[in-house]
């Protein structure tokens, strides 16, 4: 049926290079979820099959010709493509690079990505998303108010009963409709924010009839945390408002319907509410790498100043994002996740789709496999990890960290390419520490400005571990000890994926203490930086008992 190759698909999305693990972009899914709408599940030899029929009606729009042009529109619109210079915008740049981060994030351009990094919004995208699809997709938004457990009236919905299946293949082809829309972006991201959650919920659905019956599951799915469950996925009750907790609401959930208070809804909202706060650190981190540009011609006490102001602008962004983390125990209960986690499970390392899934008449017939909604996709800590340079074990973990940094919007991740990049070629760790004679201090005040880019520094450093610490937190409250299934909705094995990064971030903050004689004398970094420093020490420990406790209970390897 046309549909194409994986890899010529992935040339489609937006330009970016395409890799190995390259994540498709909802260009994609413009292309060949057509094979989802007309089946329906059917498991062969340990695989899912989303069964096509003939002719086919298509729950995605169908590839050819014109899901092709949609989104080739994606790759030749100059604009589209965060490395082509745009007049018209008042940005700045990565140092070196032809990266353009936004300030005027221009909300009613419609011909720009949706998602763009900005110094004003962060990660979040460049408008509110868009709440209602046009006219002609009614079909889909009453399907997808009729698709949750329970609906906003209350009342059973068609994931209640396991009929989402038959109803998805009662869907017309629209593939003419969505062509309409091509040139408008965040529109494309809208719909593909839609069909995503139905073909999650589509592939899911007898995944959860068997929780429901307290048969043990594994589960599968493919939509993204930007994209679609999550920063795509608010609307704010009353614009003038703006993005105030209470104002945010759901666009589309698997749960309970729309109900705010939900624990479906709070999940999803503590990101956004945590992301919003993301502007500050993106700004800061391009001050900080401003600052270090001209490292021969600038005088150095203004320039440490300057860097040291970009740090401060990180941390206070970070402090507030961890703060507002911390509102998940009340905005969504431990004892809820398992349920309405079903609905955002991947579709790799998954025990019930072990194989990946066959997309019938796409791949040559061969399974795909893709990671689920997580929060590992999130822009902010690998922002973090990629600034601070902070160094990960080379184990098999790390490798699915790396390949979590494929899921992401296209501008998204290649923002944090160039980062990475730009921190390594400016020597930013190397600037901060001031351990190498070059940057060697020769006044007072240069002096005091060193040791004050040190304590942002492990400051800094102490924000990711807090996050991290929290997040292994939220991992055995949520997950561990309500659920013996032992991979995470990523597909990261749910006992030593988070440690291996956590324990990372503390051993280099035990190293750079070290290194740069925090503890005491002229190098000396004061009472807080002690204060934290004697805290890693305790959770270091903590964390290998609890994660060897763990481990052998569950007969799982610390390395995998
Ligand atoms: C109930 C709350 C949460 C739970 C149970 C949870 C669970 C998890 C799990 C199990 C992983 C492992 C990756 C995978 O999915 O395979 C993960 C990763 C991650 N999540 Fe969450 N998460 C929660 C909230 C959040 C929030 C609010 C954020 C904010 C952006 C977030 C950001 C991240 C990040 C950045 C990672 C990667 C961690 C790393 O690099 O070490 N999560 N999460």
């Amino acid at each position: 049926m046309g549909v194409g190759t994986l890899e010529e698909r992935r040339q489609l999305d937006k330009g970016v290079p395409s890799g190995p693990r390259h994540q498709p972009d909802f260009a994609y899914l413009g292309v060949d979820e057509a094979g989802i709408s007309s089946g329906h599940r059917v498991y062969q030899q340990n695989m899912a099959v989303m069964k096509r029929r003939e002719p086919s009606p298509h729950l995605f729009p169908q590839n050819t010709v014109s899901s092709a042009k949609a989104a080739n529109c994606l790759l030749e619109s100059p604009s589209s493509h965060s490395t082509h210079f745009n007049p018209y915008l008042v940005n700045m740049f990565i140092p070196n690079t032809s990266f353009e981060v936004l300030d005027d994030t221009r909300p009613t351009d419609v011909s720009l990505p949706a998602f763009m990094v900005s110094t004003t919004r962060g990660f979040l995208p460049r408008a509110d998303p868009i709440v209602a699809l046009p006219p002609e997709f009614d079909p889909i938004e009453d399907l997808l108010r009729r698709m949750p457990v329970s609906t906003q009236s209350g009342h059973p919905g068609l994931l209640a009963v396991g009929q989402l299946g038959d109803e998805v293949q009662k869907l017309a082809d629209l593939t003419e409709e969505v062509e309409k829309y091509h040139d408008n972006i965040p529109m494309m991201n809208a719909l593909y924010r839609d069909y995503s959650f139905l073909a999650s919920a589509y592939l899911l659905e007898p995944c959860h009839m068997r929780f429901m019956k307290g048969e043990p599951t594994g589960f599968k799915p493919f939509m993204e945390y930007a994209g679609s469950y999550a920063l795509f996925n608010y609307r704010l009750q009353d614009p003038d408002r703006g993005l105030e907790y209470d104002n945010l609401r759901l666009i589309r959930a698997f749960e309970h319907g729309l109900d705010p208070s939900s624990s479906e809804a709070g999940f999803v909202l503590v990101h956004v509410d945590m992301v919003k706060n993301s502007g500050p650190i993106v700004a800061g981190a391009m001050s900080a790498l401003s600052a270090l540009v001209d490292q021969n011609g600038t005088d150095l006490t203004a320039q440490r100043k300057a860097f040291n102001k970009g740090l401060q602008t990180v941390l206070g962004g970070m402090q507030k994002v961890n703060a507002v983390m911390e509102t998940m125990w009340g905005k969504s209960k431990p004892r809820s996740y398992t349920s309405f986690r079903t609905f955002i499970f991947g579709i790799t390392s998954q025990s019930m789709f072990p194989e990946g899934v066959v997309y019938e008449g796409i791949n040559e017939g061969k399974p795909m496999s893709f990671r689920g909604e997580s929060g590992a996709n999130d822009s902010m800590i690998p922002l973090m990890d990629n600034l601070l340079q902070i160094q990960m074990p080379s184990t098999p973990l790390t490798e699915i960290l790396q390949d979590f940094r494929e899921y992401r919007p296209s501008n998204h991740r290649q923002f944090l390419v160039e980062v990475k990049q730009c921190s390594e070629e400016l020597g930013v760790k190397d600037f901060a520490l001031g351990v190498d004679p070059h940057f060697a201090a020769t006044t007072n005040e240069q002096h005091e400005q060193l040791l004050e880019s040190r304590r942002l520094w492990v400051k800094l450093l102490n924000e990711v571990r807090d996050f991290r610490w929290r997040h292994w937190c939220f991992a055995r409250e949520y997950i561990l000890k309500q659920t013996s299934h032992p991979t995470a909705t990523g597909g990261s094995p749910i006992v030593t994926w988070l440690p291996n990064q956590l324990q990372a971030v503390m051993e280099e903050m035990v190293e750079i203490y070290g290194s740069v004689g925090g503890q005491l004398g002229p190098t000396d970094l004061g009472d807080e930086c002690r204060d934290i420093m004697d805290l890693v020490s305790r959770q270091r420990d903590k964390l290998r008992k609890e994660v060897d406790k763990y481990c052998q209970e569950r007969g799982v390897s610390i390395r995998n």
